[in-house]
């Protein structure tokens, strides 16, 4: 690893919660996490590893039991709006209002992040631009493919400008094209510097996007490196990485 200091830390991060078995221990047991700034770093791991409730405790949603948690150099227990000023965040699932077109949405929650009218419309379709969406921009969003929502979600998230940007799962549920719009977006987001942390269950895209890859299992990093150094490990493709590491099989593209 290079000296540069980490966009997201995290040392021995502890979550339970209650009403939760015992048996099945903490969601997040002693996690350890470094992701150098300007990358695409992947949270790899099966249902239930503790991937959403991560990117919960980074974004400032939940609070850690123990252990700490930095984000672009704030302490997201000691200064949790310090960090929400500096991220954008994608959720597992959609936030967009259906009815509206997708400009309204952008405008919407430029007007919800405090921007002035005039201010909140120019954001808009800058961002409109950036995900490509200009054409689609004054329809309603309930006819907008997955691929498209999803870039709608992510212009969402950057309506102010973020350092770090926290994607849950965000291909999930979309077909091979969309996936790759997608991944064309988040692309171009890392080369403009943003640091994004992705989670996901699909092997290709950890593959394909992300240039090291950390593999959660039960609450921990069982393993981290690039795609290339995990395939090494165990001298086979990343699904015999995550097979060999977590005891289980994730899901693959269809
Ligand atoms: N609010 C909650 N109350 C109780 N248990 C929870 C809560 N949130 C998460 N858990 C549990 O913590 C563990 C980790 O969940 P988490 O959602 O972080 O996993 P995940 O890796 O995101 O899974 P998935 O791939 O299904 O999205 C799971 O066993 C889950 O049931
Ligand atoms: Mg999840």
């Amino acid at each position: 690893m290079s000296a540069t200091v980490p966009a997201i830390l995290c040392e021995a991060v502890r979550k339970g919660f209650r009403g939760r078995g015992s048996a099945s221990g903490p969601a997040l047991d002693g996690l350890d996490l470094a992701v150098e700034p300007g990358t695409i770093h992947g949270l790899l791991g099966p249902n239930g590893a503790g991937k959403t409730t991560t990117v919960r405790i980074l974004s400032t949603l939940q609070r850690l039991d123990s252990g700490r948690a930095v984000v672009a150099g704030r302490d997201v227990t000691r200064d949790p709006a310090g960090v929400r000023a500096r991220i954008g965040v994608v959720g597992q699932y959609a936030a967009v209002d259906e009815v509206l077109t997708g400009r309204q949405n952008l405008v919407m929650f430029g007007r919800l992040h405090h921007l002035r009218a005039r201010a909140a419309k120019a954001r808009a379709d800058e961002l409109l631009e950036r995900f490509d969406l200009l054409a689609a921009a004054d329809r309603p969003v309930r006819h907008y493919s997955g691929g498209m929502r999803r870039r709608l979600d992510l212009a969402v998230s950057l309506i102010r400008s973020a350092r770090v940007l926290f994607l849950d799962e965000p291909s999930t549920g979309l077909d091979p094209r969309s996936r790759g719009e997608v991944w064309g977006a988040v692309r171009e987001l890392a080369a403009s510097g943003t640091t994004v942390l992705l989670t996901t269950q699909y092997l290709e895209e950890a593959d394909r996007l992300c240039s090291r890859i950390s593999v959660m299992n039960r609450g921990q990093v069982v393993a981290e490196g690039s795609p290339g150094e995990l395939k090494a490990r165990v001298g086979g493709t990343l699904d015999d990485a995550f097979l060999h590491l977590t005891g289980r099989a994730l899901r693959s593209v269809a």
